[in-house]
């Protein structure tokens, strides 16, 4: 048990934010909870101290403002609190043909999915440098290891992650502050919807359940692994993309999305 100790989650309304506060107060973590839905997380920050003892603070937060992670972590020094643990999970997807997309939609996905996880974790990482420990995980995907047509600017955000945060690890390895990088397949959230990516039968047939991808994700982390896939078919999917040249994987997404480039997603 982590009595004293804090974990900072960000995207915590929802999905495997919610999946990830379960599994840490269930842990003896403290919780410091972030998304933009305040209600949401007060309501799960009371159930988690009934049930499980421990202390929540929730901080409602639009990461994809510019300056929003150095808001969040001004409120943090003013409760003099240092996360032991940070999961940098808030992140959103936008699905369809990238030329049709609304252009403050991607502007905002970036934001939230790059600068501000980015911005976040330097403020925090000087911190837990500070004090001389802590840890880090970063919610990548496996769309970061495939060009994907009708995610292109997802993915390619999620290349950064995980691009950034393996170097990352090797940087921070010295300061006592350990990095892993998660990258969830699909899985069951409300990604989809909010991506506006219709899921067939066929798609549905490869989600995992939230919690099972958030126990590999904290039990990788534990293990000290640079990179956690969870699932059998998602880390072949992973293998086959580093042997297949870039242009065929591009060819193969974009018929398995049935992305429409003509006239939208189909
Ligand atoms: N589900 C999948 O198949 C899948 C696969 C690979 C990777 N991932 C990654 O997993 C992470 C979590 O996604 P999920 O599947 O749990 O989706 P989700 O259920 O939609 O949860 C997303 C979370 O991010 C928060 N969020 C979104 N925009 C925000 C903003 N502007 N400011 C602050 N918080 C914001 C949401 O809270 P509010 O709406 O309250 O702000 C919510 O708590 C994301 O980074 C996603 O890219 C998901």
């Amino acid at each position: 048990m982590h009595t004293q100790a804090w974990a900072l989650i960000t995207g915590a309304s929802s999905g495997l934010g919610v999946e990830f506060a379960h599994q840490l107060a269930a842990q003896g973590y403290n919780l410091l909870l972030v998304a933009r839905r305040e209600a949401v997380m007060q309501q799960l920050a009371r159930q988690l101290e009934r049930r499980h003892g421990i202390r929540c603070h929730t901080f409602a937060q639009d990461l994809s403002q510019p300056g929003a992670d150095i808001r969040l972590v001004g409120e943090l020094d003013l409760l003099a609190l240092v996360p032991d643990l940070l999961i940098n999970n808030a992140g959103v997807g936008c699905f369809g043909p990238f030329i049709a997309q609304d252009h403050e939609r991607i502007q905002a996905m970036l934001q939230l999915n790059m600068h501000t996880l980015t911005g976040l974790t330097q403020l925090v990482a000087q911190r837990m440098q500070a004090r001389g420990s802590g840890s880090i995980l970063l919610i990548s995907s496996i769309a970061a290891f495939l060009p994907l047509p009708g995610y292109a600017a997802y993915g390619a955000s999620k290349a950064f992650v995980l691009q950034w945060g393996v170097a990352l690890r090797e940087e921070l390895k010295d300061c006592g502050i350990h990095v892993s990088v998660l990258a969830p397949g699909m899985t069951r959230t409300a990604f989809f919807d909010i991506a506006r990516q219709p899921i067939t039968p066929f798609w549905n047939h490869f989600m995992l359940p939230a919690a099972n991808v958030v126990a590999a994700g904290l039990h990788g982390l534990r293990q000290s692994r640079a990179i956690i896939v969870p699932g059998w078919y998602n880390r072949i999917l992973t293998c086959c993309s580093q042997l297949l040249p870039r242009g065929v994987l591009a060819w193969v997404a974009k018929r398995l999305l049935q992305v429409n480039t003509d006239s939208g997603v189909s």
